[in-house]
């Protein structure tokens, strides 16, 4: 019987389903047709693999050839089942051994020359190829995304013909260089460059002990996309879970990316005049936005106002759920997006109101218009807000001042303070639920009137009065202290100023 299989993994969302290649031969005129709806992609597939296993010095077969991808039901784009298809049609015909393809997959799209293409979507496929025990044959560019886990079996391959040889068992494949993956990390920049401003240092501090959505609000130049930029550097390093989850959807997106820095947290920073697609996702083929690259990272928007309020309002939900689903009409699709906000915004639309310079003659209605370009319930999920005012010049002027401490002394209190709750609740302080609020933010009888009278004064909503809570958590931890203090409540209040108040 000329039948063979192989398997291989299509790419949807994170996931990566197993995909099952079936190619019988037999007579009748000879030609090639592939089943199982594929769409133009892989019909393109059919002359990519011919070319390639005839530059391969392989032979084509001259009969009738019908390779069917199964289940038909999933997505089936691009050229990542080249390399299946190929070994496919090649044991069919007995030109490489039948069985020698059980034990693996195969991912890789085929140039003409018959050498592999690297594909997106490495890592998840691996993720889900380690509970079939399956040794896993990649294309040598995708080696270094594919060392990342030490418990899957890798080979990498230049070319067709290395991956045969390796099946004929005449020359093994490599495996992929583990080195590749532990280098240095790369370099982010130092709190110590910022000078003064230690109000939005200190809620920096709080919001990377807790990971917390933050809002800096100050005129231009004070240095709120300063202090944006260097959350990363005190930033707790991600667990390998989470640094896989984050690689996983970098490998979905096809970004670019350094293994050298896959445990740091990601950092992402669209331009405001970024697409709703660019930035929650989407496309006939879902794809992750940028909020789901900055899952397990921060996602950092500079001049919050000049986004389109559309998109922004598309941000509430992944900011309570951690998640975003996609629906298109043919599929939808599920990518992580558990981000943590940092906004930067001027008061005004010349952005110096407030500015003990007098220089805004903004009309208090075209600074109501500014700030409500940005929805009451998008604040209302920020836990933190703070000023970042003008700093003098003897504070920016000569030697570094006693605050301005740099990233590694700050980020050491950080891990400390996101190790107790790590600890106490398995989730950081921004993540906890009504339940766990409610165990472990217990509040002592001034305490809560302290909090009843905030929230009468500020008009808080019951969304608010967890967040306030969350953050006394936070602030409680970096103190070291079991139980929230009436201090640590007040400072949590205090950031919960909108920003009608400034
Ligand atoms: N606190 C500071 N310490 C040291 N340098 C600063 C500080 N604030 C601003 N600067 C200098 O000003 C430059 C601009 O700062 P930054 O881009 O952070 O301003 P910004 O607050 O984001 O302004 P805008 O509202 O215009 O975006 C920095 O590159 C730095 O040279
Ligand atoms: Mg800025």
């Amino acid at each position: 019987m000329s039948l063979a299989v192989a398997l291989t993994r299509a790419s949807e969302g994170v996931a990566a389903p197993l995909v099952t290649v079936e190619v019988h031969l037999s007579g009748g005129l000879p030609g090639t047709s592939i089943v199982g709806l594929p769409e133009a992609a892989v019909r393109e597939a059919r002359d990519r693999v011919r070319v390639a296993i005839q530059n391969t010095q392989f032979e084509y077969p001259n009969r009738r050839v019908t390779v069917n991808l199964a289940p038909a039901e999933l997505p089936k784009d691009g050229g990542r089942f080249d390399l299946a298809i190929a070994l496919g049609i090649l044991a069919a015909g007995g030109q490489v051994p039948r069985e020698a393809l059980h034990g693996c997959e195969f991912l890789g799209e085929l140039a003409l020359s018959g050498e592999l293409r690297p594909v997106p979507g490495v890592l998840p496929a691996l993720l889900r190829a380690r509970h079939g025990k399956r040794c896993v044959i990649v294309p040598v560019e995708n080696a270094a995304e594919a060392a990342l886990l030490g418990d899957v079996e890798v080979r990498v391959a230049h070319t067709l013909a290395d991956v045969c040889a390796h099946l004929r068992g005449v020359e093994p494949l490599p495996t992929p260089d583990a080195d590749a993956t532990c280098g240095a990390v790369a370099t982010v920049p130092d709190l110590a460059d910022v000078r003064g401003q230690l109000q939005a240092r200190r809620a920096l501090e709080i919001a990377a002990a807790g990971g917390h959505h933050l809002l800096m609000i100050g005129p231009p130049g004070t240095g709120k996309s300063m202090l944006a930029q260097r959350l990363p550097g005190i930033l707790p390093p991600l667990a390998e879970a989470e640094a896989i989850e984050a690689c996983a959807v970098r490998s979905v997106a096809n970004e670019p990316f350094d293994v050298r820095d896959w445990r740091q947290r990601p950092y992402r920073a669209p331009h405001h005049t970024a697409s709703g697609v660019a930035l929650v996702g989407g496309g006939s083929h879902p794809r992750p936005g940028e909020i789901s690259l900055a899952h397990n990272g921060v996602l950092f928007l500079d001049e919050l106002p000049e986004f389109d309020r559309h998109v922004l309002e598309v941000l509430r939900e992944p900011m309570e759920s951690g998640r975003i689903v996609i629906s298109r009409a043919a599929r939808s699709a599920e990518f992580p997006a558990r981000f943590q906000l940092v906004a930067a915004m001027n008061p005004c639309p010349c952005g110096y109101a407030g500015d003990a310079g007098g220089r805004c003659h903004c009309s208090p209605d075209a600074i109501a218009r500014y700030r409500s370009r940005i929805s009451g319930p998008l604040l209302d999920r920020i836990d933190i807000m703070v000023d970042v005012p003008r700093i003098p010049l003897a504070e920016l002027d000569g030697a570094r001042n006693a605050g301005d401490e740099d990233s590694a002394t700050v980020r050491a209190r950080v891990i400390t303070a996101r190790g107790v709750a790590m600890q106490r609740a398995g989730k950081p302080n921004a993540a906890l639920g009504t339940r766990e609020i409610e165990r472990d933010c217990a509040l002592g009888d001034a305490e809560r009137a302290l909090l009843q009278r905030a929230m009468d004064r500020l008009g808080l909503s019951a969304r608010a009065y967890h967040r306030v809570l969350r953050v006394a958590r936070s602030i409680a931890d970096l103190a070291g202290s079991a139980r929230i203090a009436r201090e640590h409540l007040a400072e949590a209040i205090q950031y919960r100023r909108t920003g009608e108040q400034s």
